[in-house]
């Protein structure tokens, strides 16, 4: 175990000498635990070594907006103000974020878009990416049979069929009232005008520097030909601005089948990479039906609606959220609570390595997995006092609960880089309709590679089993064989937005960035609005931890609370602290007053807007 003693252990023992240091003793435990500084922030990502916590949540009387970024944020407001309804906002959002948070806004990635109409129907738009139709199970494979995971996750060779533009039409077209050009102005205003690069997003260029230096448009367009912006300097898109107009035109077919395509598809094909301009003339988003699942807590009826397959998110949410169901959980300070959550992680995160993967291609026992008496026999498993070792702990068998599906053989675990991003945002209108909306392009900046068409390129091919028994690059996940490349397939997603229904009326959106951290982060934020009663800005500030089976490791944030961390370790757990683990943009209801309570995440300076 490696954890920092830090600064309230040390307090502790001098304060012991008096009565009114112990008084102070006292206060400081009772005190929020974020707000002590981070001991090693990891700037990968934008993040603030010091962010402000907020006490409580923005309150507003009619909608609101939480995304990682104001200007994101306002471009919802403004299509909200105009009278489109959640989706158009949605969609708005989404592309103004492709312009101000090119780390993971984006047109050439994917994602999934939640929605809750406030008459009762719920939808969820899969835009996940597919693997061209060229790429092969062993594409990444090195003649001598070594996995050249480099080629997975940087430049041309790395990229799935874009889907972002795809889904948000799809969305508009189904769930919406405005016009696409109407939408999409904001986001045309803030690339065609630029707007003012802030301390964030400096911070995530600079990091991200060594990739994108290596592309000739993206060192062109995000690092001014070498010379990295600062904050305050004002960064113009035109080349986006031009992408954007054309589609706000000619709608997702110019994307797809019109010059954008063809110039997409050119470019790669010179530089050696898969994606064709059949693909992209073929690519196809979906509209899928939510997992649904029903808890008693807390005098109320729960309804949890999130993400089906091919995201393993809403799975493994309403199978961890089944497991815990007969547990007490307490608090976050309490140790116990933890242990259990960490243990239904694990065990989580190993039926997620056998089973999970796109369902168009493979059977996955969603229901077996999702069945509340599966769940129990999970939770058998658990020692409530010790902690597992993952070398003991498999897949379970869902099978009596959903029909034959053998586990198809999990790998052995890897290294778990840091620096990657996504981004989420929630939304709420006047009426109630909602949307919660998680999109990608995997890595920090995707591929690294910018298209001339000014766009970033997503590296989704990860998200593939690319070797059998080897993890994958980016985020160390354990994932089997049903999640192997093959054309038109959908690599396998952690991606989780989740609406949550309080005795049948909206009461909670949520979801996060982190590869498999997104499951932890919005699972924790789900717990503690649904089973904790937290306040939705306690909620999403509370430190958070992560398990994902393996490595069997129990991640916690350098906020987590150290003599609870002892407790843990003293279990058996792994501990380690590290960085941030998700970024939650979440919107709460206020049951009394229906109040739209905007939770935004301090830790990369989220912004919630409402009216
Ligand atoms: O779909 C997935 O699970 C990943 N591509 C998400 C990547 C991610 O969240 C990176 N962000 N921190």
């Amino acid at each position: 175990m490696r954890f920092k003693f830090p600064a309230i252990a040390a307090r502790l023992a001098f304060c012991i000498l008096s009565p009114v240091a112990a008084l102070f003793l006292l206060a400081l435990l009772a005190a929020p635990a974020p707000q002590q500084a981070p001991a090693q922030p990891d700037l990968q990502a934008g993040e603030l070594a010091q962010p402000a916590w907020p006490a409580q949540a923005v309150r507003a009387p009619k909608a609101m907006v939480v995304s990682d970024e104001a200007l994101a944020s306002e471009a919802g407001i403004e299509i909200l103000k105009k009278g489109g309804n959640a989706v158009d906002a949605a969609v708005a959002v989404a592309f103004a974020l492709a312009v101000v948070e090119p780390a993971a806004g984006n047109l050439a990635g994917g994602g999934f878009m939640l929605v809750r109409l406030a008459d009762g129907r719920t939808s969820l738009v899969d835009y996940r990416e597919t693997a061209p139709g060229r790429a092969t199970r062993d594409m990444y494979i090195r003649s001598d049979g070594t996995l050249d995971a480099e080629a997975a996750t940087i430049g041309y060779r790395s990229v799935a069929v874009p889907a972002t533009v795809a889904g948000l039409e799809l969305a508009r077209r189904t769930y919406g009232t405005r016009k696409l050009s109407e939408v999409m102005a904001p986001a045309i205003r803030l690339a065609e005008q630029g707007f003012p690069v802030s301390e964030k997003l400096a911070r995530s260029l600079r990091a991200a520097r060594p990739r994108l230096q290596r592309f000739s448009v993206s060192r062109r367009i995000f690092l001014k030909d070498g010379e990295l912006f600062a904050p305050g300097d004002t960064l113009r898109q035109p080349e986006l601005a031009a992408t954007l107009r054309r589609i706000a035109r000619g709608g997702a077919a110019e994307f797809y089948r019109g010059r954008t395509a063809r110039e997409l598809a050119d470019e790669v094909a010179r530089m050696g990479g898969l994606l064709t301009r059949e693909d992209l003339a073929g690519y196809q988003a979906k509209i899928r039906e939510p997992l649904r699942a029903k808890y008693k807590t807390n005098g109320s009826e729960w309804e949890v609606i999130s993400a089906p397959p091919p995201s393993s998110g809403g799975v493994a949410i309403i199978e961890a959220l089944n497991i815990l169901a007969a547990s007490e959980l307490k608090s976050w300070s309490d140790p116990q609570t933890v242990h259990w959550v960490a243990e239904t992680l694990r065990r989580v995160f190993a039926d997620r390595a056998a089973y999970l993967a796109d369902p168009d291609f493979a059977h996955v026992p969603v229901r077996g997995l999702i069945d509340p008496r599966y769940a129990a026999q999970l939770r058998g498993t658990i020692d409530p006092e010790r902690a597992s070792s993952s070398s003991t702990v498999r897949a379970g068998d869902p099978s009596a609960f959903d029909g034959p599906a053998a586990p198809v053989g999990a790998l052995p675990a890897g290294p778990r880089p840091e620096g990657a991003h996504t981004t989420h945002f929630s939304v709420v209108d006047a009426a109630g309709n909602a949307v919660a909306n998680t999109f990608t392009i995997n890595d920090s900046y995707g591929s690294a590679v910018t298209a001339s068409g000014g766009f970033l390129l997503n590296d989704t091919m990860d998200d593939f089993t690319t070797q059998p028994g080897v993890p994958n690059k980016l985020f160390g996940l354990v994932q089997s064989d049903a999640n192997a490349i093959a054309p038109g397939k959908r690599p396998l997603s952690s991606m989780t937005p989740t609406i949550l229904l309080r005795d049948g009326k909206l009461s909670f959106l949520t979801g996060s960035p982190g590869g498999p951290r997104i499951i932890s982060a919005t699972l924790l934020s789900l717990l503690s609005w649904m089973r904790l009663g937290m306040e939705a800005q306690a909620a999403i500030n509370a430190p958070r931890f992560h398990h994902q089976w393996l490595p069997d490791t129990l991640w916690i944030e350098e906020t987590f609370p150290a003599l609870e961390a002892q407790e843990l370790a003293a279990r058996g757990h792994n501990v380690q602290r590290r960085s941030w683990i998700g970024q939650v943009e979440a919107i709460g209801i206020d049951p009394q007053t229906s109040e739209r309570l905007g939770a935004a995440d301090p830790r990369r300076q989220g912004a919630a807007i409402g009216y």
